[in-house]
């Protein structure tokens, strides 16, 4: 027999993703790949973190660890949290803060809160892929949240979502280094953002995880802070701000945390009690006593290393690529995005890329909910040393040369 057809309407759009399933291929030793959006493991504070679980196994801490927690978090990372909020301006307390096993779970839940069938989020286009695989399984609409300008008036996107049988909940964005684009918002589009989640009366879902990972230019306050100055305090913000501690200490202990109005929070908590009743109570006191302890100095360690990476990156797409291919040039983050000619397939280039130059990079078709995209594509610069960019990105200038 065949449970499949028993399956609920929401399971209908978890598909794997076939970029996903063509990035397994790529473990072959000779690729040269640019593909995977991850931290680069040999800069991961392992003796730290090894030393952080001695002692908390090894101390009067022990029995907590190993033991049942509450579903807010670990306090004492809740308060080093606010008050690391309190240091990006947004003033709050620990009741503002809810602890998630990552901020992949936050979208999750953030998505469970808020969407109903056929209801509409707006997200970017492109935008974080994780994302759309999160709220897809609440069967939402999408439309195009456009942070350079120019979206629909508030009207015609509630009449859209009417149409859809639905109204629009929120608005998603990255707005530091976005993955997939690199791109920043400045304080005017962030004001922007909000100007319209105010005008339609919704929430903002203010996704920071690359946040601190700046190479140039000066920090721009997040939305939650404009937020909390335009609405007199946090607990009457509208963002939802989704920290995390993946790109900076480690995605493996799956520590993150979203920063809101204590509403939202308590709703949150009781949601974490259904779903896996709390974080890892040892990776939250360890992840407490690392922050505590290195990690503005672990982000200084990563600013320098990456941004390496990407100047040489930067150099080596200026010094091969051909006319009519342009790319981001990230203040931040990990990734830079490139745009091909019209009509240029950045999938079948993918296809050709890996069998005649074995270069891997992610075709940015599957960052669109419209389907639209098909000639961008990502390349992560975090894996980039220097024999990566020196071979690589020659060997894909040639290939897109013809
Ligand atoms: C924009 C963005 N948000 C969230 C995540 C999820 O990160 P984590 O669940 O490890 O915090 C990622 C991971 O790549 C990401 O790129």
């Amino acid at each position: 027999m065949t449970l499949l057809n028993l399956l609920a309407s929401r399971s209908s759009r978890m598909k794997a993703s076939e970029i996903r399933e063509l990035l397994k291929l790529l473990d072959q030793p000779d690729i040269i790949s640019f593909a995977g959006g991850i931290p680069d493991p040999s800069l991961f504070p392992a003796a730290a973190i090894g030393d952080a679980y001695q002692a908390v196994l090894g101390g009067a801490e022990a029995g907590a660890a190993l033991q049942y927690q509450v579903s807010e978090g670990f306090l004492p990372l809740r308060k080093w949290l606010a008050a690391y909020m309190g240091s990006l301006g947004v003033a709050c307390d620990e009741a503002n803060i809810f602890i998630t096993s990552g901020s992949q779970q936050a979208l999750d839940y953030l998505g469970k809160l808020f969407l109903s069938p056929g209801d509409t989020a707006l997200v970017t286009w492109p935008t974080y892929l994780g994302a759309l695989q999160a709220f897809n399984a609440y069967e939402p609409r999408y439309d195009r949240l456009n942070t350079a300008g120019g979206n629909m008036t508030p009207e015609a996107y509630r009449a859209a979502a009417a149409a859809n049988g639905g109204k629009v909940k929120f608005a998603y964005l990255v707005p530091d280094f976005a993955n997939p684009t690199g791109n920043t918002l400045d304080a005017r589009q962030r004001e922007a953002v909000l100007d319209l989640a105010g005008e339609l009366d919704i929430a903002v879902i203010e996704d920071a995880a690359y946040r601190a990972l700046r190479y140039d230019g000066e920090a721009v306050p997040p939305i939650l802070a404009f937020d909390c100055a335009r609405s007199g305090g946090i607990d009457n913000a509208r963002t939802l701000y989704c920290g995390s501690f993946s790109k900076i200490l480690s995605p493996g202990m799956r520590v993150g945390w979203v920063c809101a109005a204590r509403h939202v929070v308590e709703k949150l908590v009781l949601m974490k009690q259904a779903s896996d009743l709390h974080s890892p109570s040892i990776n939250q006191m360890v992840m407490h006593r690392v922050a505590e302890t290195i990690f503005d100095r672990q982000v200084e360690k990563l600013i320098g290393a990456y941004r390496r990476r990407r100047d040489a990156l930067l150099s080596a797409l200026e010094a091969s690529m051909p006319q009519g291919i342009t790319w981001s040039r990230p203040d931040g983050g990990m990734f830079v995005w490139l745009t091909l000619p019209q009509g240029a397939d950045a999938t079948e280039l993918l296809a050709r890329s890996v069998k005649e130059a074995r270069v891997a990079f992610v075709p940015g078709n599957a960052f669109f909910a419209d389907g639209t995209g098909r000639n961008t594509l990502r390349m992560s610069f975090t894996l980039a040393d220097d024999r990566t960019v020196g071979e690589g990105v020659p060997r894909l200038a040639r290939l897109l040369r013809g």
